[in-house]
């Protein structure tokens, strides 16, 4: 038997960074997939775009973790996946959690969501050293979630395009980007403080602006949201160049998502085809794509 799972990737309309602090945020699932098959075997394989391994933790890090994690069952396991590798889009939480559920499932191991979602952070903090739980529970439950509190929000009813700068795309980007805002925050405190909790506001106001279906406002929010992280140093031209692109195209906003330092941004909008045409005349890769209530599904 082969059992395959897919989990999804996500965005932030708002609050990276500050959500690191305990401000609230708002995080949504995207249509972006990553699907992962599992079949008993004699030994443990590992196939992606990138080979063919056993348990590697250099090459394959989330998935021989997700096996480890789960008693080290001998399956071959093959990865395929609609979500750019470490540009922000929550790449490295849906390939870990649509493991964790594949092997769950294929080995009957009775796991039930909330588990899978909590291993998957483990494992996420174990191989980057530091994570919120953000990624992993999104992927898990899908929909458009606040954190801290896990309330789940209205599904906006507007398009997404995702500019990806193809840059900054490290596996410890991340990790360097919070320390350099924690830096700030500390040289700073009397300035730093009020942008962070600034950018915790945003959830707030933003959960009922998507009660109101208020895509309007919702974007000029994500405008301030992307000055404030480029405030917050986490910029980059690249990323500046296509959220303008994009605003410019008639997107209702556009900012950074994740954690900055390049990979993607994400514009808010009703014409994707035009911000996709804009983004890309400006030199990202696009993808247009849509908020999704399913999280880790059996395929
Ligand atoms: C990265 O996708 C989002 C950050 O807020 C870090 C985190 O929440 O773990 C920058």
């Amino acid at each position: 038997m082969t059992t395959t799972c897919s989990a999804p990737g996500k965005i932030y309309l708002f609050g990276e960074h500050a959500v690191v602090y305990g401000e609230p945020a708002i995080a949504c699932a995207v249509d972006l997939r990553t699907r992962i098959s599992v079949e008993k075997s004699d030994a443990i394989t590992i196939s992606s775009d990138i080979g063919t391994t056993g348990l590697d933790f250099d090459i394959h890090p989330y998935v021989s973790a997700a096996i480890k994690k789960l008693g080290c069952m001998e399956t071959s396991i093959k990865i395929t996946s609609d979500i750019p590798m470490g540009s922000g889009l929550g790449s490295s939480a849906a390939v870990t959690i649509a493991t964790l559920a594949a092997i769950n499932i294929e080995f009957g191991l009775g796991h039930d969501s909330a588990e899978l979602a909590r291993m998957g952070h483990e494992i996420e903090k174990e191989i980057q050293g530091a994570a919120s739980p953000t990624d992993t529970y999104v992927s898990t439950f899908g929909g458009v979630v606040e954190i801290p509190s896990r309330k789940r929000l209205e599904i906006p009813g507007c398009g997404i395009v995702v500019g990806n700068t193809n840059k900054g795309a490290t596996p410890k980007k991340t990790a360097r980007l919070v320390k350099q805002v924690a830096t700030l925050k500390e040289d700073y405190p009397e300035i730093v403080n009020p942008i962070i909790k600034t950018i915790g506001s945003f959830a707030v106001k933003g959960e009922s602006l998507l009660q109101k279906k208020d895509y309007c406002s919702l974007g000029e929010l994500m405008n301030v949201n992307h000055g404030l992280l480029d405030a917050l140093g986490v910029g980059t031209a690249e990323l500046s160049s296509l959220v303008y692109a994009a605003r410019n195209a008639g997107a209702f906003g556009a900012k950074i998502t994740g954690a900055g330092g390049g990979g993607c941004m994400v514009a808010l909008t009703d014409s994707p085809d035009e911000v996709a045409s804009a983004i890309e005349a400006a030199g990202g890769k696009v993808i247009i794509t849509k908020f999704t209530s399913k999280g880790v599904i059996r395929e």
